[in-house]
């Protein structure tokens, strides 16, 4: 089959398509013919092993598992023996760890994989789970969202759409901020209000909320501390100089911080399928590009200005 390989770490170029075995199903496992797939900032960090202590997981000198891509959705092609749950042809989505960018993959059955919501297309299912995942993995450190105040920073991003969504549907009241060409699609994911980052600073505003969640990692809670109310909650999604502030900020003051780490869950992907089947949730996409081009696709995503998702289409 072919999949996009990479046998050390450095710039998009090291990634390269290759001929490799497909996979055989173990009792436990589903055989998944990949029909899309994505490219999104974990893919670009584990390639790039930045930070460093990413090469604790992947590997300290090289990547010990070759293929990336951690999203997506298929067809199942073949079950092990064990397996209940799925049959051969079901269309199924979610997070497969490592090996999306591939033509396919084998899956325990028990992973974060579900079958797919009625009525939507490969491309759009394997473009739903990530950025929800890590605002699921936020939003919970917030508890009940009902009636308090979020702001949602850098919200068109993968995180920040998925964030606005989610937020909304936890019936809290959203302010997104985002540039100036992201605000109509904002607004229309369910933001009761919308800033425009490049003209105004919602931290100079006088108001305060409950919740700050700065989905881009463009923020810090330093400079957003004056914005949050008493017992208010900073959600940060990216930098390492956040894990002290989660820890301080436990003991010292009456705001906090808290960090998200993207865990993929069967539950929160069957909680996401649900809301979309409900109309509650949608895929936002940015580009497409074939399997072949995944090295243009990961340069767009580098760039930290993709609207949403990034999705490799892949046809065996
Ligand atoms: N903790 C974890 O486990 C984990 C896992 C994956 C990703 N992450 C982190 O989560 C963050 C979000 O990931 P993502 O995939 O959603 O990012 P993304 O899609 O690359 O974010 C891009 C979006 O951010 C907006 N943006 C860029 N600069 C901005 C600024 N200064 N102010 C406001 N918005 C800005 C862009 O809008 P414009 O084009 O209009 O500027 C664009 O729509 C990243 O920092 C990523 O590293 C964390």
């Amino acid at each position: 089959m072919r999949a996009v390989v990479y046998d050390r770490y450095g710039p998009p170029d090291v990634l390269r398509l290759e001929d490799v075995e497909r996979p055989a199903p173990r009792d436990a496992e589903v055989l998944v013919k990949i029909h899309a797939t994505t490219v999104n900032r974990t893919d670009c960090g584990l390639r790039s092993a930045q930070p460093f202590f990413t090469r604790f997981v992947t590997g300290l000198r090289r990547p010990r598992n070759r293929i990336l891509g951690m999203e997506l959705a298929g067809e199942v092609e073949a079950v092990g023996a064990a397996v209940t749950e799925f049959k051969v042809g079901d269309r199924v989505f979610g997070g497969s760890g490592f090996g999306a960018h591939a033509e396919f993959v084998c899956i325990r059955e028990s992973a974060p994989l579900a079958h797919m919501p009625a009525g939507m297309s490969f491309d759009e299912a394997a473009a739903v789970t990530d950025g929800a995942m890590l605002a699921l993995a936020c939003l919970r450190h917030a508890g009940p969202l009902q009636g308090r105040s979020i702001v949602i920073y850098g919200a068109s991003g993968s995180v920040g759409t998925a964030a606005v969504q989610l937020a909304r549907y936890f019936a809290a009241d959203v302010t997104a901020v985002a540039g100036t060409r992201n605000r109509e699609l904002v607004r229309s994911l369910g933001a009761d209000r919308v800033l425009d980052y490049t003209r105004t600073d919602f931290t100079k505003n006088g108001q305060t909320y409950d919740v700050i969640m700065d989905a881009a990692g463009k923020h810090s809670f330093i400079r957003c501390r004056g914005s949050l109310k008493r017992g208010g909650i900073f959600l940060a999604t990216d930098g390492v100089g956040n894990l002290p502030l989660t820890l301080l900020t436990r003991w010292i003051g009456d705001k906090r911080v808290a960090m998200g780490i993207t865990r993929y869950s069967k539950p929160d992907v069957r909680f996401l399928k649900e809301l979309i089947e409900a109309g509650k949730y949608r895929a936002v996409i940015d580009r497409r590009y074939p399997l072949e081009d995944v090295v243009e696709a990961t340069r767009y995503v580098e760039l930290r200005h993709k609207t949403g998702n990034v999705v490799l289409t892949v046809s065996a």
